[in-house]
């Protein structure tokens, strides 16, 4: 009873920034519980790759090259995704990224390519799979936010603004949609082994001081969200809304 609480069999997951890192990881893992699981980042050639590694857990997956910060991209997404599964059950709004620096020095420019990656693409792939939930009262989203979501760190302006932003409209959705039995949640990292941190934790110094801020006096790794990701996605998690919940090695409550 309660291992098919957690099963995802016969489920449809799209999940955005699939290529690598995080996101590749959490699409494997819903793949593992039985998800057939459409997979997008603007690199073709790496979501390539990500599906073959789903197809070897014996479900099905549709690799997309899309630029999930451009609506047009992202109506076609779902089209595609629709027209090869007929439903989407699962949205992972994955997709993000990290430019740092003080904010008097901070370009406008950089500034708007923070926002859009990291929260527009989100309120985007929420509205347009969305839709398709609303219609038929039923549906998970799971939003990659941050624990810089929810703390600040200096040189961090645009992005911790960013992932409170994705904090706030999890909560907002969750608001809105909790009527037509969607769900909507958010997991939020700190510093996890990834691309996206690679040559900040190649660095002695900051990532000694990094792991000193964690309790459990380890960076995370990818597999580290595994759990969270599929209890999110599956029937385990119905009665659960509007939540943000840390996988963070205890960063958060200090
Ligand atoms: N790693 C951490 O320590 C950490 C901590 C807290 C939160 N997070 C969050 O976790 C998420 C994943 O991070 P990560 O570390 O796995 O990042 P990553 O290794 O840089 O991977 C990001 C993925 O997103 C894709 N992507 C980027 N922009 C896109 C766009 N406009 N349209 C479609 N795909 C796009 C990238 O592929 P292309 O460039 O080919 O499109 C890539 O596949 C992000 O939201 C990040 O903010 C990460």
């Amino acid at each position: 009873m309660c291992v098919e609480l957690f099963s995802l069999r016969d489920k449809v997951a799209l999940v955005t920034g699939a290529g690598k890192g995080l996101g590749k990881s959490m699409a494997l893992a819903l793949s593992e519980s039985g998800a057939h699981v459409a997979v997008v980042s603007r690199t073709l050639s790496d979501v390539e790759a990500t599906a073959r590694e789903i197809q070897e857990n014996g479900v099905k997956s549709l690799p997309m090259s899309v630029d999930v910060t451009k609506q047009e991209d992202v109506i076609r997404m779902v089209e595609k995704v629709l027209s090869e599964f007929k439903t989407i059950d699962i949205l992972v709004n994955n997709v993000g990224t990290f430019v740092g620096g003080e904010c008097l020095a901070f370009s406008l420019e950089d500034w708007h390519k923070i926002l859009e990656i990291n929260l527009t693409s989100v309120y985007l792939c929420s509205k347009f799979v969305g839709k398709h939930m609303v219609e038929k009262q039923r549906g998970k989203i799971i939003n990659i936010s941050a624990a810089l979501g929810a703390f600040g760190v200096r040189e961090s302006s645009a992005y911790c603004a960013s992932k409170g932003g994705v904090i706030q409209l999890t909560r907002a959705l969750a608001i809105e949609w909790a009527k037509y039995n969607i769900n909507v949640n958010s997991i939020a990292p700190y510093a996890t082994e990834t691309d996206m941190t690679r040559i900040m934790l190649e660095d002695e110094k900051i990532r000694t001081a990094i792991i000193s801020k964690i309790p459990m006096k380890r960076i995370g790794k990818p597999a580290d969200l595994s759990g969270i990701i599929v209890f999110l996605a599956s029937k385990a998690s119905d009665y659960i809304t509007g939540q943000v919940i840390f996988v963070d090695g205890g960063f958060s409550v200090q």
